[in-house]
């Protein structure tokens, strides 16, 4: 089953560097979902694809009861460091965003930044958020638009890879289109769009290499698996993109994303 096969290998794959360095060039963007979501105490809250859980954190600072899921173990085991050093009690679990292991209606706001997107079946993906939040509950989803600079890393890297994913496997960038999205969630919200950006800022491009080829797992995960002379040609590419929003005073390159709100009926 390619859905399962593909699960599997995000597990490792996104779990091989040190993601967080990564996480924190999306602070603006995980500020902006958690605060239209409006946490406060005892709001029951679940922040799925959580990565190494800085969405989850900031529920919980508010006073959330925050649970964070995500299917990478070594994430889960860097949130969990994390929280506990700064004293916030967040319940992360090793999981699936395609089959959650709660309850229906368990959640009063439910969160993802960059996150589900990644799981590969849609459908499942917008089930499970339809099936665990309850009526009333709301819903926020950050996801990278198909013309986005990020998705153009990723045609970049597609470039390098021996093969395409296997058929049946939606984009991840369709996630940043509102009909893609509204097909999959109308029936269980109402939904509003909201079209947004989110800002990369390094001193040079060179810097956006160096952190995505040690940090991101799919970036590091393909350049360690090329040859010399491939692997170069792929830092070149890289570094010629980021260059290309680098005024001479530093890279500060704009990332465009679809932020999908829900009430569920
Ligand atoms: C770009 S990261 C975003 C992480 C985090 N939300 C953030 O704000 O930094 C994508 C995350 O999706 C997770 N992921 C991919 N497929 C998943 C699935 N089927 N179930 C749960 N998590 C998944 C990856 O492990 C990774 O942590």
């Amino acid at each position: 089953m390619p859905f399962e096969e593909l699960k599997a290998r995000h597990s490792v794959v996104w779990g091989t560097g040190p993601y967080e360095r990564v996480s924190a060039t999306i602070a603006d963007l995980q500020d902006d979902l958690v605060t239209r979501l409006e946490p406060a105490p005892g709001l029951r809250w679940l922040d799925s694809a959580t990565g190494t859980g800085e969405t989850a954190k900031r529920a919980a600072r508010a006073g959330a009861d925050v649970v964070g899921l995500d299917i990478a173990p070594a994430l889960i085991d860097t949130a969990r460091r994390e929280a506990a050093d700064e004293g916030l009690e967040i319940q992360y679990d090793v999981g699936d965003s395609e089959a959650l292991p709660y309850g229906d209606a368990s959640f009063d706001a439910i969160s993802s930044s960059c996150g589900v997107m990644f799981a590969p079946d849609h459908d499942a993906v917008a089930r499970e958020l339809t099936r665990v939040c309850r009526p009333g509950g709301r819903i926020g989803l950050a996801c990278w638009r198909p013309d986005s600079t990020l998705a153009e890393i990723f045609r970049i890297q597609a470039d390098f890879q021996p093969a395409p994913p296997p058929p049946g496997i939606g984009s991840p960038f369709d996630w940043g289109r509102e009909e893609h999205v509204t097909e999959l969630l109308e029936d269980g919200f109402d939904l509003e769009f909201h079209s947004l950006e989110s800002l990369l800022v390094m001193p040079a491009a060179e810097d956006a290499w160096e952190l995505f080829s040690t940090s991101y797992g799919p970036t590091k995960t393909l350049a360690d698996s090329l040859d010399e002379g491939p692997r170069e040609e792929l830092r070149r590419r890289f570094v010629e993109l980021h260059a290309r929003y680098d005024d001479g005073s530093g890279v500060r390159m704009p990332r465009t994303y679809l932020l999908t709100l829900g009430t569920r009926r």
